[in-house]
């Protein structure tokens, strides 16, 4: 690791609130044991399959057409260079039309963590690639800080067209792309999903809450083919970088993740 890397990773460790170092491992507060702790007062998202959900807003039927359609053209996809294709030539969802790229998610068809975000932002929508902006620069120093990289996990979005202006994406528009991300996951079959921001945790728990109440807490996503998958939410890279002082609980997610990587190694 270079020297700029190393004092990327120290400035984030600082951020982070952590203040003493034992060896080679930075300290911080002492986690919770508890592994899988169920969501405060509303159901777990284990108690339904994503693709059955039920939809909390009434969607147009336009809208589930396109999702039914979705999900249809992805139940024939099988790797993430197919599933990729599949989403550049997706029609059903009109971001497509004001987007300057498709952004798919990028890295290890192994990697045993998908880190999922909500949708690209300008950068990302220039570029065609996840998290290359100032977001992504955080999650960088975030994953490096616990020993992971672009190349050993995945990085996606719940969406792969930017919304214009940055604004939230509607109930409509990640229900028609939800499919994608879905098959993403059960292609990879990962072992954990870590889930920044509300936008993202609420698509792939099928949870309406805040981010400050889902964070933190080990909850599991269960596929449509049965899978399920230990999920960490947390706040999303933009947010830390708008309230610097929510860093140091953000560290402690990441140290949540690393504990359980090396449980399960
Ligand atoms: N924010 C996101 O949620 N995703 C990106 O790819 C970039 C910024």
């Amino acid at each position: 690791m270079n020297t700029q890397k190393l004092k990327e990773i120290l400035e984030w460790y600082i951020c982070a609130g952590v203040e003493e170092t034992a060896g080679d491992e930075p300290f911080a507060q002492v986690l919770p044991t508890k592994s899988i702790s169920p969501l405060p007062a509303r159901e777990t998202a284990s108690q339904k399959t994503q693709s059955e959900r039920p939809a909390t807003t009434v969607l147009s039927q336009a809208v589930n057409d396109a999702c039914q359609n979705a999900r249809q053209q992805c139940q024939n996809i099988n790797t993430l260079e197919e599933l990729k294709k599949l989403v550049e030539g997706f029609d059903g969802c009109a971001l497509k039309l004001t987007a300057s790229n498709t952004v798919f998610g990028e890295g290890s068809p192994k990697a045993r963590v998908i880190f999922i975000g909500e949708a690209p932002g300008a950068d990302e929508d220039r570029m065609g690639r996840p998290f290359v902006g100032k977001s992504g620069q955080l999650l960088d120093k975030m994953m490096s800080a616990v020993g992971l990289n672009r190349e050993n996990c995945y990085i996606t979005n719940v969406l792969p067209w930017r919304p214009p202006g940055n604004r939230t994406p509607t109930d409509g528009e990640v229900a028609v792309c939800l499919p994608f991300l879905l098959r993403q996951i059960e292609i990879i079959k990962p072992d954990f999903l870590f889930l920044m921001g509300a936008s993202a945790a609420g698509a792939v728990l099928n949870v309406q809450d805040s981010i400050s109440r889902l964070r933190g807490h080990w909850l599991e996503y269960q596929g449509s083919d049965g899978c399920k998958i230990e999920c960490l939410a947390s706040f999303h890279p933009a947010y830390l970088l708008r309230n610097p002082a929510q860093k140091a609980k953000a560290w402690t997610d990441f140290l949540r993740l690393k504990q359980k990587l090396e449980e399960k190694s």
